[in-house]
């Protein structure tokens, strides 16, 4: 096996990763990136939306604050809105300085988007393709940095902990268990190699492909909450998924995004019989909440047996449509909509992990040397529902925050492992039983879907759980037993990260925002984090 020496470990390439190792690079240090797919390749590339920031006289912190607090039903950390909300601008002026180029009224002010929750117009962003565009902008800079190193098509495996080596003779100078370092597989030699860091950054997105429809990419499967978990670090609050109201509706199961921001420009949901339905559920009608929203969309479907509601955004004309929404425009014209004229088939799906590891406002978890930033972290921001277009501000702001912290930490605890222990794998060779891994992916999906989804029940939950339960023994039983390889190792995660989401589920005895039971269908009086630790 293989090892390497960085300062720092970032496992991730979205938003999170790429800003944090720009900033820690800045400092001098060095720095490993390692990703599972191109560089490109995460949640943040596809993001649409855009950022919500403060930016217009028009608005104020004390709005935007007040937004994320309501989204969040009582459930956010109020500190941690405030200095998120506060911090926006500084960090958006960096990525028009790297050269983010966000869209413009006609008059040359920035064009700011409206979205669900938001009493005011404060998303910035370039067209629909936002994330895409901040995504192309820290590349350009990771690539002119010397001190960082990009390794692409290596997934992490799992942490290396101090309390690990111990079994095989490491003797620290304390017993606080921290990171010592990092196992990787490399997707082209199919080799496993270390990486050997006092320090690493869980930047791993989200954990949507749980989930049998989601609008998220196929390395969203929640490998960096399952690795914090094994190592030991906090996870919390794993029961609030987000379901995006409005997903393209395709036979082929694919949930391509139609933005909020569609319905911040006017469109208007219709149900089978053509009917505007949102006023009957919220006074902000298509721009309530989200959580709101999802719900009022499944209750719509399943009173008329329908397959899908409609998105109505015929108010706008072609040209305009063209022009602020490109993507989007392309995406149902090549499915034979023409939505200056044609109603959009939508459905919610799977979208955004509101918990996650536990942090605090430097990107520190709870475990020594691991650090989590972007939407694999819990910061208390988000609640019991994110706000939109929250996420991206967050992630550049942890991001921001982590890299003074990290740096800080270095320089106490530069680190003192001498080696690190060889991988040991299941020692027998390619499985000619895979297909076990492909039924049990999509059994486990199907679980969440119909289980853990907006609507749920004691009993219903109790399910998901013995079904997951036996997956996980047939997965693990395969993990320790055959040469592991990313479908394997995803799955691993996957069924982890399922199994922590129940567990969550099934501790809060209320509904708040996005988690909606049956068996307790008001609020708690006092608002709590579920929280876990291995
Ligand atoms: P990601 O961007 O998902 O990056 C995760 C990275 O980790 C990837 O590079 C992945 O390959 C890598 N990775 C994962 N596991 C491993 C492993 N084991 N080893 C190595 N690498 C690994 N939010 C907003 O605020 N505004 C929006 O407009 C918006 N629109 C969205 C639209 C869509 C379609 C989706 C899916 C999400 C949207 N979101 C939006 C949410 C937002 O995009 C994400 O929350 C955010 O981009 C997450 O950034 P991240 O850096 O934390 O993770
Ligand atoms: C969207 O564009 O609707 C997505 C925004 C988000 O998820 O924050």
């Amino acid at each position: 096996m293989k090892t390497y020496d960085f300062d720092a470990v970032v496992v991730g390439s979205g938003i999170a990763g790429l800003s944090f190792a720009l900033g820690l690079a800045s400092r001098g240090r060095t720095v490993c990136i390692v990703t599972k797919k191109n560089r490109a390749e995460s949640n943040t590339n596809y993001a649409q939306g855009g950022i919500a920031c403060v930016t217009s006289s028009s608005d104020d912190f004390e709005s935007h604050v007040k937004d994320t607090l309501d989204a969040g039903d009582g459930l956010c950390n109020s500190a941690v809105v405030r200095q998120i909300v506060q911090d926006g601008p500084e960090r958006i002026k960096e990525m028009i300085q790297m050269g983010v180029e966000f869209s413009q009224l006609e008059d040359g002010r920035v064009s700011l988007g409206k979205e669900g929750g938001h009493s005011k117009r404060r998303i910035l962003h370039v067209k629909d393709v936002t994330g895409r565009a901040i995504e192309q902008a820290l590349l350009h800079g990771i690539n002119e940095s010397p001190l960082i190193e990009v390794r692409e098509h290596c997934m992490a495996i799992d942490l290396i902990t101090t309390r690990k080596l111990k079994k095989f003779g490491y003797t620290g100078t304390d017993d606080e268990n921290r990171v010592a370092g990092i196992y990787c597989f490399n997707e082209v030699d199919h080799t496993v190699f270390a990486l050997r860091t006092s320090s690493v950054l869980l930047a791993t997105g989200g954990v949507g492909q749980v989930y049998q429809f989601t609008t998220n990419p196929d390395i969203a499967t929640g490998d960096g909450v399952a690795m914090a978990y094994r190592a030991g670090a906090e996870i919390r609050n794993l029961e609030f998924v987000q379901f995006h109201p409005t997903a393209f509706f395709s036979q082929d199961g694919k949930r391509f995004l139609i933005s909020e921001a569609v319905r911040g420009e006017g469109a208007i949901l219709r149900n089978s019989e053509g009917e505007p339905f949102m006023e009957r559920y919220h006074p902000r009608k298509d721009l309530a909440p989200r959580d709101i929203v999802a719900r009022a969309i499944d209750s719509e479907m399943k009173r008329s047996g329908a397959e899908h509601v409609f998105l109505d955004i015929t108010s706008m004309s072609k040209k305009e449509l063209e022009e602020r929404f490109p993507t989007i425009y392309a995406h149902c014209r090549d499915n034979g909509i023409h939505i200056e004229k044609d109603l959009i088939p939508v459905v919610p799906a799977a979208h955004y992990l509101c918990g996650g590891v536990a942090t605090n406002l430097s990107a520190e978890t709870s475990l020594k040397g691991l650090y989590a930033c972007g939407e694999v972290a819990c910061t208390g921001l988000h609640g019991a529902n994110r706000l939109a277009s929250n996420s991206l501000l967050e992630a550049l702001v942890l991001a921001h925050r982590g890299v003074e912290s990290v740096d800080q930490f270095l320089t106490e605890y530069p680190g003192e492992i001498d080696s690190l222990p060889p991988w040991v794998d299941g020692n027998v060779s390619n499985s000619d039983e895979r297909v076990i891994l492909f039924h049990n992916w999509s059994e486990l999906k199907r679980t969440l879907w119909d289980y853990v989804g907006i609507v749920r029940t004691t009993k219903r939950l109790e399910r998901a759980r013995a079904r997951i339960q036996l997956l996980s023994r047939e997965i693990n039983d395969y993990y320790w037993n055959f040469r592991v390889e990313p479908k394997l190792l995803e799955l691993r995660n996957m069924v982890q990260v399922a199994d922590l989401m129940v567990q969550c589920a099934l501790q809060r005895k209320e509904s708040r925002g996005l988690h909606y039971i049956l068996d307790y269908p008001s609020l708690s009086p006092e608002a709590l984090d579920t929280t876990i630790i291995r």
